[in-house]
């Protein structure tokens, strides 16, 4: 945990990107059908996003630096197509991820990340590879195919913190800040 003081309650964030709540409901609909294949855990559809940034755990009282960090990185409104199913074999994931990434997003991805580092966050050094998570714990066989597409109109960037429940994680939106259109 990237936590400076110990005492304090952590809270673990990351960025993201929410679709709208049809795309949402499509998605969990998708989430079912991949979990039972994959022989996972379907997210629910409340829990669906594609992470922009992971921050990690924290103490409660950065939330408001990250505030500012999406206040300031929120650049200019994009477009993102779902269209390829895969799997994270080792993590046991099964996703819905993009064949063609916009250089706006990875603007935003990097602006994100840039800032961040500068926090002394750890950032995950891997390219960007943007996904929304359909299921876990899969056994397999994981997916590996065209899908879709889902389409959505960027419109905002949102800053998301994980509560742990004994269902499972459930992600909530805490910040949130609209992209620059045109
Ligand atoms: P995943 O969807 O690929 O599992 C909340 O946990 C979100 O942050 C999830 O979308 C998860 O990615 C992502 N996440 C969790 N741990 C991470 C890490 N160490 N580095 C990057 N992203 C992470």
């Amino acid at each position: 945990m990237g936590a400076d003081a110990q005492d304090e309650p952590a809270a673990r964030v990351f960025f993201a990107l929410v679709p709208p709540p049809p795309l949402r409901e499509a998605l969990g609909v998708l989430a079912a059908s991949v979990a039972q294949r994959a022989h996972g855990r379907a997210l629910p559809a409340d829990n669906l996003h594609v992470t922009l940034a992971f921050i990690g755990a924290w103490p409660a009282s950065r939330l408001a630096h990250w505030m500012d960090v999406g206040a300031r990185c929120a650049g200019a409104a994009t477009h993102v197509t779902l269209d390829r199913l895969g799997g994270f074999r080792r993590a046991g994931v099964a996703w819905i991820g993009t064949r063609t990434i916009s250089p706006l997003l990875h603007d935003l991805a990097d602006a994100l990340g840039a800032a961040l580092v500068a926090a002394n966050v750890a950032v995950d050094t891997r390219a960007f590879a943007p996904h929304l998570t359909l299921a876990r714990r899969c056994r397999g066989p994981f997916p590996d195919e065209p899908a879709g597409p889902y389409e959505w109109s960027v419109d905002a960037i949102a800053l998301m913190r994980s509560h742990t429940e004994p269902a499972g994680a459930r992600y909530v939106e805490v910040g949130r800040w609209p992209l620059r259109k045109g």
